[in-house]
């Protein structure tokens, strides 16, 4: 077997995201005992700093081993037991695979439904609860095959009100924009590396408040999944240390630095980066005449969807960017599948300079198969929305601002626990656009 040779490419579709020098070294260190003393300071420092990243004081917040779908997996087959009632908002491909999760798990699962390209109408969630009460609500704030953002604060409050437990996806959001747990009440929580965080694909953030670990603890029976199962695996990232499975030491090595990554810059800065870059995309695709398709007002900056023109074919020009500029981007997923493009500007892709490759070359790949493009109108469009620059008007930006009291206070933790960042990285401006 000859050696695998990786080819050079730029990350723009819906994850994983470029992964950093810094995590990549991290990674290639001397692998150790997952029960070593020195690596169990390492998972409490990781809990740490998912804390902050997630916007939460809770104390079950780990990293489960396997990917975001492994996040989801946790969530409800923890917290469902067959015959359960739950109420799964549908407003993509991940709110469709939250249903079939939950039903597997035994769930009776009633559905609240939004077209594609558009946020759920909390009204609709209102009745449906009011209508039949539900164990639990969940949805997913960053929906990555429509390119929506969801607003939670509606949805937390119905949920409250009809005393059901919020379950939240954010494996697309973490990092990228405000998840706050604690602001919004969120009972439990997952999320995914290699998104927002810029770590290689391989671990579930999730995070379990008072209320989702009492429901835990109330179970009838045992989690159905041995692997999955929070009973255990809370003994092992909490006090006991309780042997569960081998825990992936390096990819947690890779996780810890991400994360130091993540909290030099600053959850907001970090937000704000996005913010600026997601608009200046966005502003450069619709002057070459493109459409998004997520609805105005409720567009990810991280991950932008915009519909193939009339007669384009769309895989040829992903092929076209990929083969001959190097820059993957995404295809629709599901019923867009053909329909749409995502351009994720994730984490360490966040970038000015990303924003222009990618107008560029979809510029001129998209001239060359005959569609009319205004030349150069993209890229300048792109420019003058990043020298605009401020100025929160998107979606649910306003919550960027808000809320950061948990973060705070898991911040500061983080850097008891040692997490602090030595010799002023961030002084030097390393790993950071
Ligand atoms: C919103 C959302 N949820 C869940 C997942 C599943 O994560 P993974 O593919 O890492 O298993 C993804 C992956 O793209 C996602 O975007």
């Amino acid at each position: 077997m000859n050696a695998f040779r990786v080819p050079q490419r730029l990350l723009l579709g819906p994850g994983p995201s470029p992964v950093p020098a810094r995590v990549l070294q991290a990674m290639a260190m001397p692998t150790i005992g997952h029960l070593d003393p020195r690596f169990l300071e390492l998972m409490n420092e990781t809990m740490e700093g998912l804390r902050v990243a997630f916007g939460t004081r809770n104390r079950l917040t780990v990293a489960m081993s396997g990917t975001g779908s492994a996040g989801m997996e946790t969530v409800f087959v923890n917290l469902v037991e067959p015959g359960d009632r739950v109420l799964v908002c549908v407003h993509g491909l991940f709110g469709e695979r939250m249903v079939d999760v939950a039903r597997r798990c035994g769930a009776d699962a009633a559905v609240v439904e939004a077209p594609w390209g558009r946020a759920i109408d909390p009204d609709d969630v209102r009745r449906a609860l009011a209508a039949r009460p539900a164990k639990l609500v969940a949805v997913v704030l960053a929906e990555t095959s429509t390119g929506v953002w969801q607003p939670l604060e509606a949805i937390a409050a119905a949920a409250r009100e009809h005393g059901a437990l919020l379950v939240v996806d954010a494996v697309t959001a973490i990092g990228g924009i405000p998840v706050d747990v604690d602001r919004l009440g969120i009972d439990a929580c997952y999320a995914g590396t290699q998104k927002c965080l810029s770590v290689p694909p391989g671990l579930a953030p999730v995070t379990f408040g008072e209320r989702a670990e009492a429901a835990l603890d109330a179970r009838r029976a045992p989690v159905q999944s041995w692997y999955l199962d929070l009973t255990m695996i809370r003994r092992y990232w909490g006090g006991e240390r309780f042997y569960h499975h081998t825990a992936p030491v390096n990819m947690l090595y890779g996780l810890r630095e991400g994360l130091r990554i993540l909290l030099e810059e600053g959850l907001e800065a970090s937000f704000e980066r996005h913010r600026r870059v997601g608009r200046a995309l966005q502003a450069g695709l619709e002057a070459m005449g493109l459409e998004l398709f997520a609805e105005a007002g409720h567009r990810l900056p991280q991950l932008t969807t915009v519909r193939v023109p009339e007669g384009v074919d769309d895989a040829a020009v992903r092929r076209a960017l990929l083969e001959e500029y190097g820059i993957e981007i995404g295809g629709g997923v599901g019923r867009v599948q053909g329909r749409i493009w995502r351009i994720g500007l994730m984490g360490h892709g966040a970038r000015r300079a990303n924003v222009l490759a990618v107008l560029s070359a979809l510029e001129a790949v998209l001239a060359r198969a005959g569609a009319r493009v205004p030349r150069g109108e993209g890229a300048a469009a792109a420019e003058a929305a990043w020298e605009a620059g401020g100025g929160a008007e998107e979606g649910g930006a306003a919550g960027a601002a808000a809320g950061t009291a948990a973060g705070t206070a898991a911040r500061e933790a983080w850097e008891a626990e040692g997490g602090a960042v030595e010799g002023g990285a961030a002084a030097r401006g390393e790993g950071r656009p």
